[in-house]
């Protein structure tokens, strides 16, 4: 895929992918690379531009991490961000020292509307700021570009080796004209045609598909999660009639789930494998409390179901997965095609030989891969699903699991959804837990003695830490009269306002 790539160089900002998306946006291709990556790996990708990313040290520190200095000449037009601006200053000559007055958040500024940064835009300007050091010397060749109260440097530039620096954050959304200043660097300076289009990056990955596979055959273990799906929907079309599709329904997902899956794939040019093996995980989860034992139990499982199951097909010489770029950057497997270490599966099966592995979307963010999934036509609902962890419903089901304790809280969930669906209620995850505490309760004349049923719903955007979502009384109060109403065995609703940390957002 011979797309113009921008190469964003990490140098340990949070921001890193944020800024790679906001790229992608624009309609131009871009990597993340290691801030220390090797000159000729970069060379090798003849990137149209380079974007250096924020980080928390101070580039005069000893160790602070760094970059070749021969990238400044390489030729490329370069933007630095916050410490990116810092590391290009520091590294082409120029000063960089502790803050008078550090900047927190959003600040305003004057920028100079001469700068082609700053194009079409107006000289008063909002940046966020979060910064400790600054530029309080420029290099040779440079200019301000840009300043706020306490921050002379705000922005620099020198338009003849085309260097640019921005001391705020353009790709966050507190800087409101941000997407703006990252679009001119991109089309403006580094000469963007904007050839990266959802629309034509389907054909593209078929197009790959089909000539790393050829007419051989490929296996993919379909979980129904998004990845996994929208992997297997574009294998259909890639290759039609050479794709196997193992879908091992354990038993542990939410109510009409499996089914769910199986229709989504019905009529496509695949064959949908279908293992019913929810008897054989339950007698293998009996008496265990035990989360991790839990967790280890489905993993080995899910392996063995499926090696029994692709042994079954013959020569198969290919494994998809459903990797995607997050995946790659976070094993820290920048370059090489390792094989996703997958923690809801409990890894891969290790004595079967395959002599390629297919990984069409290992170059996609989250939200690219859903818009290609509804460009392929899998329904709505599936593309936007929030995430489900691999052991399912058995890290949901606190204590010993048995099947009538799954069906209460298949039962209790989908309510739980139904109503927060109908409210429209925001939450990024919501489900319920069935706690292994028992209270008394009464329902008309009788007593009863049922189980208590924790809610939880959540906000976050990276699912490392969230907080509790403030759901109306209203809706609460209607979950909580109708679950112990309609699920038998149920008579108490508790709703979990814990945070990440100190909680974890699963129970288990
Ligand atoms: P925690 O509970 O660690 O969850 O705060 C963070 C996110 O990860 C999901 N999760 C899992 N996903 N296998 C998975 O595939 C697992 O074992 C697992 N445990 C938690 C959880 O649903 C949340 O989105």
């Amino acid at each position: 895929m011979a797309y113009q790539t921008v190469i964003v160089l990490d140098f340990g900002g949070q921001y890193k992918e944020l800024i790679a998306r906001r790229v992608r946006e624009c309609g131009v291709y871009s990597v993340i690379l290691p801030g220390d990556v090797p000159l000729e790996r970069i060379r090798a990708l003849s990137p149209i531009g380079i974007i250096l990313t924020g980080g928390p040290d101070s580039v005069y520190r000893e160790g602070a991490p760094r970059c070749d200095r021969a990238l400044f000449s390489l030729g490329v037009p370069i933007l630095g961000i916050c410490y990116g601006l810092q590391l290009m200053a520091w590294s082409t000559g120029g000063t960089v020292s502790p803050c008078g007055v550090s900047e927190y958040g959003r600040t305003a500024m004057t920028v100079d509307t001469d700068c082609v940064l700053f194009r079409a835009l107006a000289a008063s300007q909002i940046g966020l700021m979060s910064h400790t050091d600054q530029v309080s010397a420029l290099p040779e060749g440079f200019r301000t570009a840009a300043s706020t109260e306490h921050c002379p440097n705000a922005a620099i530039a020198d338009d003849e080796r085309r260097l640019y620096g921005l001391q705020f954050h353009p790709e966050v959304e507190n800087t409101p004209n941000g997407t703006t200043m990252i679009r001119n660097f991109l089309y403006a300076v580094c000469g963007a045609k904007g050839d990266y289009d959802m629309r034509d990056l389907e054909g593209k990955l078929i197009e790959q598909i089909r000539r790393q596979v050829g007419d051989e055959h490929v296996i993919l273990g379909l979980s129904g999660g998004v990845d996994s799906s929208v992997c297997a929907a574009l294998l259909a079309r890639a290759i039609p009639g050479q794709v196997h599709c193992i879908f091992v329904d354990h038993g542990l997902m939410r109510k009409n789930e499996g089914d769910e899956v199986e229709a989504a794939f019905a009529g496509r040019e695949l064959d949908f494998i279908r293992v019913n093996a929810q008897a054989l995980f339950l007698e293998k989860l009996r008496g265990v409390t035990d989360p991790e034992r839990k967790r280890k139990i489905i993993g080995a499982e899910f392996v063995r179901v499926f090696e029994t199951e692709s042994r079954k097909l013959g020569n198969v010489k290919f494994l998809a997965q459903g990797t995607i770029y997050p995946d790659v950057i976070e094993s820290g497997a920048w370059n090489s095609a390792t094989i996703k270490s997958h923690h809801n599966v409990g890894g891969l099966p290790k004595d079967m030989s395959f002599t390629g592995l297919v990984e069409p979307l290992r170059g996609l963010f989250k939200d690219e891969v859903r818009a290609l999934g509804r460009q392929l036509g899998l329904p709505k609902t599936f593309v936007e699903r929030q995430p489900f962890p691999g052991p399912g419903l058995a890290v949901r089901v606190i204590g010993e699991i048995t099947q009538e304790k799954l069906d209460m809280l298949r039962e209790a969930d989908a309510i739980f959804r139904e109503e927060m669906a109908a409210a429209r209620a925001e939450a990024d995850q919501y489900f319920a837990v069935l706690t292994d505490t028992r209270s008394v309760g009464v329902i008309g004349d009788f007593r009863t003695y049922g189980y208590t049923v924790a809610l939880r719903a959540v906000r976050t955007t990276d699912f490392m830490t969230c907080e509790y979502a403030p759901l109306s009384h209203e809706l609460l109060g209607r979950v909580a009269s109708r679950i112990p109403n309609e699920v038998k065995g149920i008579s108490r609703v508790v709703y979990d306002i814990t945070g990440k940390p100190p909680a974890t957002i699963e129970w288990e």
